[in-house]
């Protein structure tokens, strides 16, 4: 087990006896269910909080299981612990091939008949209908989509130096520099291993979007040997300079809070930290930009949040149903998605509602397949052993500059060929 892993786990066990703890709450409803997720930052406690409020409408209540992990990686193991200890909550938060995996195991309640009813088919934009099915069925209720490609800027200190927002790597050299000398940390950044994987698959698709999908979602072997991807290791390593020393592990908020107070000037980050800036007062183009991450002003490196019923309870299927129906309404689809920082999952979501960067998400994501990437790390293109294995990878090379590119390069194409895909 490596000394990443062994962390995550760590952190997961405690996780599963705050877990149990939080499970032990009395609801107040004569039906509830329980909740496993890991979103924990403010706003996505507010999020969290208001769908819990709207089934509590519906007499159902939400018994909250929240696994601090960012990016779910201890909510995951938490899940399999409990599924196996016969223990499972009623709802897990997933992402998509979290949700297959899960439906290939039967464990999943199908919900195509809350999607006939609610007419899933029209309302959905087709992506998201096909990352909630499986074998034909629907096993997931989508909550909304992220934008993992957006380059988070403070307007004013970027103003007050007269610095342009760069929509390269070459031009965000040039801009860091400058920060750099005014005594302003360029990319405020963790080295927490899944937010450094994140950063990273910004910087493949900068490469090269067919790079990209020949890494992570077709894992072809001449992609792995291709030199692009020696590039985006390259950069990986080279942008470290501009961030501030020591580049700490710590959570995703925290790095926000540098950009946020001004003493950094960028971040690279999925637009959930769009959520959390709103939820600390500052305003989309007013103290906060935000752009596509440099080179990747074309795609839209996505996920989906969706909720999955865990079908080991029949009684609980009704207020699961619930549950299912409400994710998709039109007032939690715009309330909800303004208050994550995400985007509705609808093909006719209410406009009105939407900031700058949420429309130009939605209009980016809409354009087509050619525009839409499936994120690696956030468990949208390919299978979880292999997601694992490829941020740990990219985590060590990271962190020891003494390791040859080219044994990262020919390490992460044996990760790619060793593991069988599944579908
Ligand atoms: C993502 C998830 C987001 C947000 C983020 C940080 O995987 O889709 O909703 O929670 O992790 O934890």
């Amino acid at each position: 087990m490596t000394e990443t892993t062994h962390h995550t786990v760590r952190k997961a066990l405690a996780a599963l006896c705050l877990a149990a703890c939080a499970c032990a709450a009395v609801p107040a409803h004569a039906q509830s269910l329980q909740v496993l997720h890991w979103w924990t930052s403010d706003s996505e406690r507010k999020a969290v909080d208001l769908i819990a409020r709207r089934l509590g409408e519906q007499q159902v209540g939400w018994r909250d299981s929240m696994v601090p992990s960012g990016s779910g990686v201890g909510a995951g193991i938490v899940l399999r612990s409990r599924m196996l200890a016969k223990d499972a909550p009623e709802v897990a938060q997933l992402n998509a091939i979290v949700v297959r995996d899960w439906a290939r195991l039967n464990l999943l309640l199908e919900l195509d008949t809350v999607a006939a009813a609610g007419h899933w088919n029209k309302l959905l934009l087709p992506t998201v209908a096909s990352t909630i099915e499986y074998d034909g069925h629907v096993y997931a209720a989508p909550l909304g989509i992220h934008r993992i490609n957006t380059l988070f800027y403070n307007r004013k200190l970027l103003q007050r130096l007269g610095l342009p927002v760069p929509a390269t790597w070459k031009e965000f050299e040039r801009v860091a520099a400058k920060l750099q000398r005014a005594g302003i940390v360029p990319l405020a950044q963790s080295s927490e291993p899944w937010q450094v994987a994140t950063l990273f698959e910004t910087m493949v698709l900068a490469e090269g979007a067919d790079l990209y999908r020949g890494l992570f979602v077709r894992r072809d072997a001449a992609a792995y040997a291709d030199r692009r991807l020696a590039a985006a290791l390259l950069r990986l390593r080279g942008v470290k300079r501009w961030m501030g020393r020591p580049i700490q592990e710590r959570m995703w908020p925290d790095s926000l809070q540098e950009l946020a107070g001004q003493r950094a000037a960028m971040m690279v980050m999925g637009d959930w930290a769009k959520g959390e800036l709103l939820s600390k007062g500052q305003a989309v183009d007013v103290d906060f930009g935000c752009a596509a991450a440099p080179d990747t002003g074309r795609y839209h490196l996505y996920n989906v949040d969706t909720l999955s019923m865990v079908g080991t309870r029949p009684e609980a299927r009704p207020a699961q149903e619930k549950l299912a129906a409400l994710a998709l309404s039109p007032a939690v689809q715009a309330d909800y998605n303004r208050i994550k920082g995400s985007i509705p999952v609808l093909r006719q979501p209410a406009f009105a509602k939407m900031d700058a960067c949420a429309r130009a998400s939605w209009k980016l994501f809409n354009s087509g397949a050619e525009a839409q990437v499936p994120s690696l790390v956030h468990r949208m293109s390919t299978d979880e052993t292999v997601r694992d294995a490829i941020v740990t990878e990219v985590h060590r090379f990271f962190l020891d500059d003494s390791i040859p590119v080219a044994d990262t390069q020919r390490r992460l194409g044996t990760i790619a060929r060793t593991f069988i895909k599944t579908k």
